[in-house]
């Protein structure tokens, strides 16, 4: 079974390839209610995890509730052991969202449209999709919780690059031999992206993508409930957490049915009935969702100096529950003043996009970029100083099978290698690293013969030396998006490959 799984903030949502169609699975919950979604919530079921409508089920019962787990992985110093709090629990991020695939699997079989054609043994092919800026470990953790699940992971996509596909799907009967240049503006529960995608035919080239991975829906939900609490004089996180989640799921609910006519939202807090006016919703709302018409600059180009670049855009295309918002397409269109268009089945549109990237009969591809770049801050001078060395920067291509690789060749200077590597949203004019800064990996290297024993490089101090040996830095980069770097001493032979990630 082909199947594309879109783990969302809040809502995972799965399609599957039958036939030149991609039809999204309908999950059943306990009330054999159907939904086109699993929840990505987790609870704590007396001493039990469970997952999406049971652990909604158990919420409901009194259990405590853990939502957006997603944004843990998208911490900088996120690794396999980073907690997360699920009641009175701390669970190790790779262990929660490895069993949360695992019931994502077992809701796919027992509880889905899926269900007649699947059993506990069939294959699920899967092709997951990851924020367009993920760093190297939140694709690393993102991988391997889905093998340990038991999927086969056939493509790793980034999310806006994956509705890319679904937009030129949905129009393929306009499909002319004219290159078309969209982009995907994805404004989902907890994170934005967005990527500039040149069209021709079925082959996407991904041209850009500028992301925040701190922005989403849930972000709006909690304006809205501060202002309801703030109306009485109170602040959302001094209530009670039972009352706190329950005025969060009033503002989700409010919000996504927000019209353009709506004037007055009423919402309880803590037993007390509050309104709202819309405008001054919108007033804090606005800040945020400029936010997002900022980050995209880059890829519009600025609106006097590139006008051929304006020009060239076909159009804006809006995916992700939290586009819903009529402030954003009225933001956009106020910004750029094009065509807005927004998908027919916004929620749905990565995962569909997914599903058909793992269709080889329908003939898509995709050239994308790595969108963050990489580097690394090395010792100078005895450990007194720090350099950086960029070596792999944001537009760099992502080759969808096979590996793109970068080498250093230079005579060590000191008796051990220390790198310590970083991903970085660009670079200033000096080259040095700016914007979000990813620390995610550090490297000791033994340069003299005599430190290669196993002993722990870290107490060795770092001296020069004048004799060193001729070393080789290889990195690969794989299809995933994730680095590793091969260091060899080429003068003896020596040699050590480390996976870059977080764990090291
Ligand atoms: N009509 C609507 N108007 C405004 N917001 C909406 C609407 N429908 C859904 N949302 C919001 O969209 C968000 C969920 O969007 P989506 O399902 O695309 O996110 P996700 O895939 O779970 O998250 P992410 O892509 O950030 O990991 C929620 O915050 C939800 O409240
Ligand atoms: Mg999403």
């Amino acid at each position: 079974m082909k199947l594309g799984v879109d783990l969302g903030t809040t809502r995972t949502i799965v399609a599957t390839a039958d036939r030149g169609n991609y039809p999204v699975v309908t999950f059943y919950d306990g009330d054999g209610e159907a939904h086109e979604h699993l929840p990505s919530v987790v609870a704590l079921d007396d001493d039990r995890l469970v997952f999406g409508f049971e652990a909604l089920a158990a919420a409901r019962a009194g259990a405590p509730l853990t939502r957006s787990f997603k944004r843990v992985l998208a911490a900088p110093d996120v690794t396999a052991e980073t907690p997360v709090t699920v009641g009175t629990r701390q669970v190790p991020v790779l262990e929660l969202l490895t069993a949360y695939a695992a019931a994502l699997r077992t809701a796919l079989v027992e509880q889905s449209s899926l269900s007649e054609e699947l059993t506990v043994d069939s294959e699920l092919q899967a092709a997951v999709g990851v924020p367009a800026h993920a760093h190297g470990p939140q694709r690393f953790l993102t991988l391997e919780a889905f093998r340990r699940a038991g999927f086969t992971v056939v493509a790793m996509l980034n999310e806006p690059s994956a509705a890319g596909f679904e937009f030129t799907h949905r129009r393929r009967r306009e499909i002319t031999r004219n290159r078309t240049r969209v982009v995907v503006y994805d404004l989902g529960g907890g994170t934005f992206d967005a990527s500039v995608v040149d069209v021709a035919g079925t082959h996407h080239e991904v041209l850009g993508t500028v992301g925040l991975n701190h922005v989403g829906g849930d972000d709006f939900d909690l304006l809205l409930a501060d202002l309801a609490a703030e109306s009485i004089h109170q602040r959302v996180d001094d209530l009670s957490a039972p009352d706190r989640d329950d005025l969060l799921e009033q503002a989700r609910e409010l919000k996504e049915h927000l019209s353009p006519q709506t004037r007055r939202l009423t919402l309880e807090v803590a037993g007390t009935e509050v309104g709202v006016p819309v405008t001054a919703f919108y007033g804090r709302a606005t800040p945020l969702v400029e936010q997002t018409v900022d980050a995209m600059g880059p890829l519009m180009g600025d609106a006097d100096d590139h006008v051929d670049e304006l020009h060239d855009v076909a159009g804006i295309y809006l995916v992700g529950g939290a586009s819903g918002l009529p402030l954003v397409p009225r933001l956009l269109k106020e910004r750029f003043g094009r065509r807005v268009h927004r998908s027919p089945l916004p929620a749905a549109s990565t995962a569909i996009g997914l599903a058909i990237a793992t269709d080889d009969d329908a003939g898509y591809s995709l050239r994308d970029r790595l969108s963050r770049g990489f580097g690394v801050f090395r010792e100078l001078r005895d450990g007194e100083a720090v350099g950086f060395d960029p070596i792999l920067g944001r537009t760099d291509v992502l080759e969808p099978s096979g590996c793109r690789t970068a080498t250093r060749r230079y005579r060590a200077a000191h008796d051990v290698g220390w790198y310590r590597y970083v991903e970085h949203t660009d670079l200033d004019e000096h080259g040095g690293p700016t914007g979000d800064l990813v620390p995610f990996a550090e490297v000791l290297f033994p340069f003299d013969p005599v430190l290669r024993d196993g002993r722990d490089l870290t107490r060795v101090p770092v001296q020069r030396r004048d004799d060193g040996p001729l070393v080789e830095e290889r990195y690969t980069l794989d299809e995933h998006g994730i680095v590793q770097v091969r260091i060899t001493d080429l003068d003896s032979g020596y040699s050590q490959v480390h996976a870059l990630r977080a764990d090291g």
